[in-house]
């Protein structure tokens, strides 16, 4: 029996951090023992932020992917690609974008939402209000029946199956499943200053900063607020490195959450032992660079890119013959 398929994708728009690690990465890899798994460089989705300076966005893109195998994102089971590689994403695009209603995609609250609040950039452009549908093309290409996001993305997700209706209902077919969106279970992780975790907040532990720069990120942890001396009972369930612990090292967290809570340990001691979980956890990604070159990820992105190419192809086929554009069958070019 052949499996569901599944496909995500992450913008490249700089290192991942603790964040992605237990927010994205670890489902992944998880994901790819019940599902054919199709894991993406959004590229172009991070240009369309990106646009007036793109010129990291190549060496983020192979960081990231670097880092997505240092986690045991396995390119022999999965097919891991970049989105510009794969031109039938725009061709996709194209159409979705021509029977998508102008109001629906003005409507996507995140739309408005980035317009407003990432500061800096003038994304009042033509491009940045087709983000959601070149993300429904994305998961259309490849007829995906589920999408890991985070809680955000799901009014594109709503919006993508809005779509998939309009077009079975112009088309009288249907071609695609309706995407659904799985929710990853991890909690958000929260950074260093106790906000969310979030390079525009500068507040991120990447997962290939060096062990003293842990040492030093760990020590300007908040904790909880309503211990001030060492001998104050602690609250680990307010504390910020206290919840570092379960995620980190479960296996410990126990004993550091009673010894917080009976003020036999330190918030120094608490932050400065955590840190050294963080080093062990990190590790991976570290010693992965070490080993892999550019030139593997990049071999591993083209294999990647010519099973995905091979997918979205069928699905273009489909749907062109279904609309009817494009040769008609069995009548040949040229003599
Ligand atoms: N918009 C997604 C994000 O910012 C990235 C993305 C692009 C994506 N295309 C996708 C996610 C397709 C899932 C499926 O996180």
């Amino acid at each position: 029996m052949s499996r569901k398929r599944c496909l995500s994708g992450m913008r490249p728009t700089g290192k991942l951090h603790l964040g992605h690690l237990v927010g994205v990465l670890q489902n992944w890899t998880q994901l790819q023992e019940d599902y054919d798994c199709y894991f993406m460089v959004a590229d172009w989705h991070a240009l369309m932020s990106e646009y007036e300076h793109p010129d990291k966005l190549r060496e983020w893109s192979y960081d990231n992917v670097l880092d997505w195998l240092a986690c045991g994102i396995d390119p022999k089971r999965s097919v891991l690609f970049r989105q510009s590689d794969v031109p039938e994403h725009l061709e996709l695009y194209t159409l979705l974008s021509i029977v998508t209603p102008l109001g629906w995609v003005e409507r996507v609250p995140t739309y408005k939402e980035q317009l407003r609040e990432l500061e800096g950039r003038d994304l009042a452009t033509y491009g940045f209000l087709g983000y959601p549908i070149l993300q429904a093309a994305d998961i259309l290409a490849y007829k995906a029946h589920v999408v890991p996001v985070g809680e955000d993305q799901l009014p594109h997700l709503e919006l993508a199956r809005e779509i998939v209706r309009r077009f079975h209902f112009l088309y009288r077919q249907e071609v695609f499943p309706e995407p659904q969106a799985l929710l990853a279970r991890a909690p958000k992780l929260l950074g260093t200053d106790g906000r969310k975790m979030s390079k525009s907040y500068n507040n991120t532990i990447s997962l290939t900063e060096s062990p003293d720069a842990i040492r030093k990120l760990a020590q300007t942890m908040f904790t909880d607020p309503l211990r001030i001396k060492m001998t104050d009972p602690g609250h680990p369930e307010a504390c910020n490195v206290c919840n570092y612990w379960t995620l980190f090292s479960p296996e410990r967290a126990k004993t550091v959450r009673e010894e917080c809570r009976t003020a036999k340990r330190g918030c120094v001691q608490n932050k400065q032992e955590l840190a050294e979980s963080l080093i062990e956890a990190t590790e991976p990604f570290r010693a992965f660079r070490t080993r892999a070159s550019l030139d593997e990820v990049e071999r591993i992105l083209q294999d990647g890119a010519r099973r995905a190419r091979h997918a979205a192809q069928q699905t273009m086929a489909d749907v062109k013959r279904l609309i009817g554009i494009g040769p008609l069958k069995g009548v040949a070019a040229g003599r």
